[in-house]
């Protein structure tokens, strides 16, 4: 039976800036404000990038604590060693660095909601406290002897299976009960219908607003191909998808032959692959960073074509030739994104070379491996946000988990 969009969810959905009609996702987002008002802990079900962050949000705006503190925390993202202080706080002496007492995330959402995301990553002495809270409200900081008192409603998300890291042992039994006393399952986009197209068409638009290129679109093809394409990192893959097309392609109207060279693995839809889902969602993240460089890229020559004598306008480089990353991407070595990038532009630029040739750090970041423009982006990034992760992460358009484990990975810390 088709369910009815009542008012309140079509402003939720405007409110959160939530895309789509489906049956699945209008049943997840009615009964995230169903449970919003009712004081129990809410677990958030669902596969990577399917959109489970707009969920918690909803429950805390709809719920009596909606003037009280809202905290987002990425259990994922966090060191082991400094969790249970990130959480609980410590006192001043607790550990080597603890100059000074501090409060716990806990302590500070008091009466307020806090989002517990990835919590399947809580280690498992973490657990142990968190079960705590959540049956008596009781929480002692790291390196006190003081209980504590917090008023807290838990809303927490994973893509993990829970129940099998229950049976693992990775996961408490008695903690997955507790918080999943009210469970809400976020649909994966292949189980969406015309939700893709109006996802994709959505996508297309911002993405040629803010790159100031005309939109792409998409032939019957390529819809067909959308909709039946497995989608393994859901909305997210999708945004990533429109986001690279966007760039590559301004203003045409794609096939499914052209559509197909930005889907990994469009041979398998529906293939049961819980390990290749992991691989290829790294793997987007990891071309997500490319890409964000090359953009960079473009508007520092933009600067730079600025800077040595054709005076113009901030984006006088469209003027000059560069009408999208395309143009750029034909001055770089061949190696450089090739595999996405189909033969024949459209465009033509006389300045391209010229430009990158003239301009030393251009240059230089061109002739690097991938791997060293990943690292020097990410390093720079992390410069230019003062060490701040969370701000670099959400600059890269990356999660602060594999911003963590680029840093360890490239020896960034
Ligand atoms: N229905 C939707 N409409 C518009 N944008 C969406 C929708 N669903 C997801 N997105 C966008 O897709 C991206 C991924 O969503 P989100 O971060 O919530 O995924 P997630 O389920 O938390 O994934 P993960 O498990 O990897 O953390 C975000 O940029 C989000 O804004
Ligand atoms: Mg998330």
């Amino acid at each position: 039976m088709a369910l009815e969009i009542s008012p309140e969810i079509l402003q939720a959905k405007q409110r959160f800036g939530i895309i789509g009609n489906s049956q699945p996702l209008l049943a997840a987002v009615s009964r995230a404000m169903q449970v919003a008002p009712i004081d129990l802990s809410v677990l958030i079900n669902g596969e990577s990038g399917a959109g489970k962050e707009f969920f918690p949000q909803i429950i805390h705006n709809y719920s009596p604590r909606k003037h009280k503190k809202y905290i987002a925390v990425n259990c994922g993202a966090i060191p082991e060693g400094t969790i249970d202080s990130e959480l609980f706080g410590h006192e001043k002496g607790a550990f080597t660095g603890a100059i000074s007492s501090r409060k716990g995330y806990f302590e500070e959402a008091d009466g307020g909601t806090i989002f517990l995301d990835e919590v399947a990553e809580l280690p498992l002495t973490t657990q142990a406290r968190l079960l705590r809270v959540l049956e008596s409200g009781e929480f002692i900081k790291v390196g006190s002897s003081e209980v504590q008192k917090t008023n807290i409603r838990v809303v927490a998300a994973t893509n993990v299976n829970m129940q099998k890291a229950v049976a693992e042992g990775r996961f408490r039994e008695d903690l997955y009960y507790r918080l999943s006393t009210i469970y809400i399952a976020v649909p994966p986009l292949r189980d969406r219908g015309d939700d893709i197209l109006l996802l994709a068409r959505k996508f297309s638009k911002d993405f040629a607003e803010r790159y100031r290129m005309p939109a792409v679109e998409f032939d019957d093809t390529a819809k067909t191909a959308m909709m039946t394409y497995r989608w393994p990192g859901n909305v997210r893959q999708l945004k990533n998808v429109v986001e690279q097309i966007s760039l590559f392609e301004a203003g045409h109207k794609l096939s499914a032959a052209e559509m197909m060279e930005y889907l990994p693995d469009a041979g398998h839809e529906y293939a049961p692959a819980v390990s290749a889902e992991r691989v290829s969602y790294d793997y987007e993240k990891e071309r997500e960073v490319i890409f964000k460089m090359l953009f960079e890229m473009r508007n520092e020559i933009a600067k730079l074509h600025e800077a040595i004598g054709h005076h113009g306008k901030a984006d006088s480089a469209y003027d000059n030739g560069f009408r999208s990353i395309k143009d750029l991407q034909k001055s770089l070595p061949q190696n450089i994104l090739s595999p996405h990038v189909p033969a024949g532009s459209g465009y033509e630029s006389s300045h391209a070379e010229e430009i990158v040739h003239a301009v030393e750090p251009a240059e230089e970041i061109a002739a690097m491996s991938l791997e060293d423009t990943e690292r020097e982006t990410i390093r720079r990034a992390l410069e230019r946000n003062g060490g701040r992760r969370k701000q670099t992460a959400d600059e890269l358009k990356i999660s602060e988990r594999t911003l963590y484990r680029k840093i360890k990975e490239y020896n960034l810390e």
